[in-house]
């Protein structure tokens, strides 16, 4: 099967680690070219310098993806530099637990201008580009299976990834006439830096409750992204593909 991801572009963002690395690792394995964004520049190079390794173009970016004057001006940089982008990952991410009746007000806020705003920045920064590229742009939101199901001690994680699954599925009725496909991936647990301080304890209990019997890795979450943004997945919009082992079940 001919994924025709050879010569695209993507932006990934969070790329420096975890479930982004390996995103933008597997996107470059298809000979895709990477703008690979996180916090800073020097957190995304290595990321970079390994897709690079493997033959494609590759440059890291440092961002705030919930600064949206920032976003604007690096997404202008960026169409500059690779002439375009067609693929779009909004996977940044972060999570500030609590009980909802101890949780701060500063703690929602952050969680959502990360995760929930700054998928609409990209977005936004991105889109007019995306449907001039001739009608295979691809947009990509990192959910949760949280925010399908929500999660004891973290409303404010679990709003935000279910208001990117509502996002998500306005935007692929409001881009589906222009090609480009607007779809969402939602991890179970995933073993990666956010989910590194779990407990022992706690951490056995979540695997036990997953059919296939284990944590999911990054490469898991990546190859599903690479189906979305393939040719492959191209009459795919709207939807949630759930990546957590058969752990909602
Ligand atoms: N690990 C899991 O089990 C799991 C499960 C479901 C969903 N997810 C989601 O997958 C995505 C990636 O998770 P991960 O486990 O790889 O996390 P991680 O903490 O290992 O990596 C997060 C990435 O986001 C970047 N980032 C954080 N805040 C940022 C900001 N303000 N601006 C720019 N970049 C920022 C970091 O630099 C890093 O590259 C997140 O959206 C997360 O919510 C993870």
């Amino acid at each position: 099967m001919d994924l025709a991801l050879n010569g695209k572009v993507a932006v990934v963002t969070g790329a420096s680690r975890g479930i982004g690395r390996a995103v933008a690792l597997a996107l470059a394995g298809e000979g895709t070219q990477v703008a690979c964004i996180a916090t800073s520049a020097d957190r995304a190079q290595a990321t970079a310098t390994a897709c690079t390794d493997l033959g494609v173009k590759s440059i890291a970016y440092g961002v705030d993806v919930s600064d949206s004057q920032a976003v604007h001006d690096l997404a202008r940089t960026i169409n500059e530099e690779f002439d375009g982008v067609d693929i779009l990952v909004n996977n940044a991410g972060i999570t500030r637990d609590g009980v909802f009746m101890r949780m701060k007000e500063d703690d929602w806020d952050r969680v959502m201008d990360v995760n929930l705003k700054g998928a609409f920045n990209f977005t936004h920064a991105l889109t007019r580009g995306l449907l001039k590229r001739g009608g295979a742009g691809r947009i990509i939101n990192m959910a949760s299976v949280v925010g399908l199901a929500g999660n004891a001690g973290q409303a404010n994680y679990a709003a935000s990834k279910g208001g990117l699954v509502s996002m998500t599925k306005s935007l692929a009725k409001e881009f589906g006439s222009r090609g480009v496909t607007v779809n969402a991936i939602a991890p179970g647990f995933i073993e990666t830096d956010m989910t590194g301080e779990v407990p022992e304890s706690h951490r056995e209990m979540m695997t036990s409750a997953i059919a296939l019997g284990r944590a999911g890795t990054p490469d898991d979450v990546a190859s599903g992204v690479v189906f979305l943004a393939s040719a492959a997945g191209a009459y795919v919009t709207g939807q949630v593909l759930v990546i957590d082992g058969g752990m909602r079940l």
